[in-house]
């Protein structure tokens, strides 16, 4: 950690004792647990412009969210940016993604479980009431389709022209807005305890299509019977169409 950073840490969380480099690193991040004399925090850095952006929507979702009890997530310290770079610090959560549990479980069973307690707690995000901060009026689909072509238009994404072209034209018919994860795969989930407690990369946090986290949920497992059924006795609201979860995870997931 270079002399600035460090100091630059310390203006908000005090004198640090300890870093800890994480193994699980993020593909869009580098992320650092960091000690001070009577916590741990999480210090999420971003060095890619695009990153960057994702980034700062992150900490603008936590800190709307900070100390409200309403969703899950890790509290909020502070957010600064530097020529370079930019730099998220929130509470270190004391659990491992459900990806890393999932690989851990040895029995069926346990991960059953795992799962289930998956779609709980996704089935209650898509049922908390929405907040203002989180609001908007735009259409949330419409959105993701500007920014998909933005990607694409700028050489940043693995989808092509003629899946955006159908996406556009194919959109699946609308249903209810809900607030949603925006990014919800087994990676952006910890597990505390055997049960999935916290969600974390909260950059997509917003109201929107639940049939998008409900697709990107499921996409680990989508081909074992067995965990989808126990994805659905914990998420209860609606269930994906095979169309529906290709648009989404074959399709406008492409872009992100
Ligand atoms: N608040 C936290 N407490 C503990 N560990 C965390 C926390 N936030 C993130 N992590 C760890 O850091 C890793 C990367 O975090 P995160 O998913 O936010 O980064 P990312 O770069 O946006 O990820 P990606 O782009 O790969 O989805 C996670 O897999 C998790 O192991
Ligand atoms: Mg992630």
């Amino acid at each position: 950690m270079d002399q600035q950073l460090l100091k630059d840490v310390e203006n908000i969380i005090g004198t640090i004792r300890r870093v800890n480099i994480l193994d699980d690193q993020g593909c869009t991040s580098e992320v650092l647990q960091i000690f001070t004399d009577d916590s741990s925090y999480l210090l999420k850095s971003s060095f890619k412009e695009k990153y960057r952006e994702w980034l700062k929507a992150e900490a603008q979702v936590l800190e709307s969210l900070n100390n409200k009890n309403l969703i899950r997530v890790p509290n909020y310290y502070g957010f600064f940016e530097t020529m370079h770079s930019s730099h998220i610090i929130m509470s270190f959560e004391n659990g491992i993604t459900l990806t890393s549990a999932l690989k851990k479980a040895k029995k069926l069973a346990e991960k059953k479980l795992l799962i289930r307690s998956f779609g709980q707690i996704l089935n209650q995000l898509h049922e908390t009431k929405t907040i203002e901060s989180l609001n908007h009026k735009n259409d949330w689909l419409e959105q993701q389709l500007i920014k998909a072509e933005y990607y694409l238009k700028s050489g940043e994404s693995d989808g092509g022209i003629q899946l955006l072209e159908k996406l556009k034209s194919n959109k699946p018919l609308p249903i209810p807005r809900t607030l949603i994860h925006g990014d919800c795969t087994t990676d952006n989930v910890l597990v505390v305890k055997g049960e999935v407690r916290v969600f974390i990369d909260v950059a997509g946090m917003t109201v929107g299509d639940p049939r998008y986290d409900e697709s990107l949920a499921i996409r680990s497992f989508g081909d074992n019977d067995e965990l989808i059924k126990a994805f659905y006795e914990g998420y209860k609201r609606y269930k994906v169409s095979k169309e529906e979860f290709q648009y989404f995870d074959e399709g406008l997931y492409e872009f992100f």
